[in-house]
């Protein structure tokens, strides 16, 4: 705990706050909620360090929520505790293939992914995240817009499906969710008959098509939260269960079955690049000043209007 005593001496000493996804270490978590920062899903994240008077924001997730949070606040210090934490959805969506795309189909109204890079952002006519996604969709729809949509392709499928709206995929997957197994969910239920199915909408139809509850993490934690429900299954990244034990103490959370599951590792559902923040690298980007995020001009501001179109629309 030294690390931990030492982070919350420098965040006051710098006048930083931490801004922490509900898919990084409980650890980070909890230093977060002790020194007055959020744990959050990446819509609040980025709401939280635009309206927060710090000096400096840490994010404690991947690059690009501390690229949102840049260039949301380009006059705050952006802080990350591994600048190499990246995302499946960001690199497999590369700003030239992505503005060749767009540039085919001029017709269509841009929309992407929160998971995607600031350059890809700086093509986009509108930002979305997994929590209000289906609402804008929805809203485009009914003004009679045709959509563009990158990179999530399960993602955009549910989304499809639930609105009926015309968009054409970019075929990106999380290497996360991705790998959430039907027939595996189906044997799992089966011997938890009682037990409620939460699943984020990246994960494959055939598992979405199983669930009580789809949605964003923080849909899935008020699930958790609100339901009569004892039991749960839960088919998203499993750091978010360090959250949905402490709102939810006493009920019992299973993780949803992944492909490579073995005798130590039953769903390996954890991000790799999320997994990369820890304490020391608070620690150590606040001490010397590394894991600066920059995001050039003029990618920030063409950047900022998709971003700040969303926040609008949510407000
Ligand atoms: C996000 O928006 O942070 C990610 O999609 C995970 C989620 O909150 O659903």
């Amino acid at each position: 705990d030294r690390a931990k005593e030492r982070a919350k001496e420098l965040l006051a000493r710098h006048d930083a706050v931490l801004v922490a996804h509900y898919y990084v270490d409980g650890d980070i978590q909890d230093l977060a909620l002790e020194t007055g920062g959020c744990v959050a899903d990446s819509l609040e994240m980025a709401r939280f360090g635009r309206d927060h008077p710090a000096k400096t924001l840490v994010v404690a997730g991947v690059r690009f929520m501390g690229e949102t949070a840049k260039i949301l606040s380009p006059d705050k210090r952006v802080l990350m505790p591994d600048l190499d934490a990246t995302c499946s959805l960001d690199l497999g969506c590369p700003p030239d293939e992505f503005a060749a795309f767009c540039d085919a189909h001029p017709d269509r109204k841009v929309v992407v992914y929160a998971n995607t890079s600031a350059a890809v952002k700086a093509r986009a006519d509108w930002m979305v995240t997994s929590s209000c996604a289906l609402a804008i969709v929805s809203h485009l729809k009914a003004q009679g817009d045709k959509i563009l949509w990158a990179p999530d392709r399960h993602l955009g499928r549910y989304i499809q499906e639930q609105t009926g709206a015309d968009m054409l995929m970019w075929n990106g997957a999380c290497i996360v969710h991705d790998e959430f197994k039907g027939l595996e969910l189906e044997l799992l239920r089966k011997e938890h008959p009682g037990a409620l199915v939460l699943v984020h909408p990246e994960s494959p139809r055939s598992v979405v098509e199983q669930a009580d509850v789809v949605g964003s993490t923080s849909q899935l934690l008020n699930a958790v939260i609100s339901s009569q429900a004892q039991e749960f299954i839960v088919a998203t990244d499993n750091g978010i269960l360090h959250r949905m034990r402490q709102l939810a103490p006493g009920k019992t959370l299973l993780e949803a079955p992944t492909a490579g599951r073995s005798a130590t590792c039953k769903s390996c559902a954890h991000c790799p690049w999320m997994a990369m923040n820890a304490l020391q690298g608070v620690v150590a980007c606040l001490e010397t000043g590394v894991g600066e995020i920059t995001v050039p001009e003029p990618t920030r501001s063409q950047a900022l209007g998709c971003i700040e179109r969303m926040l609008d629309f949510v407000a």
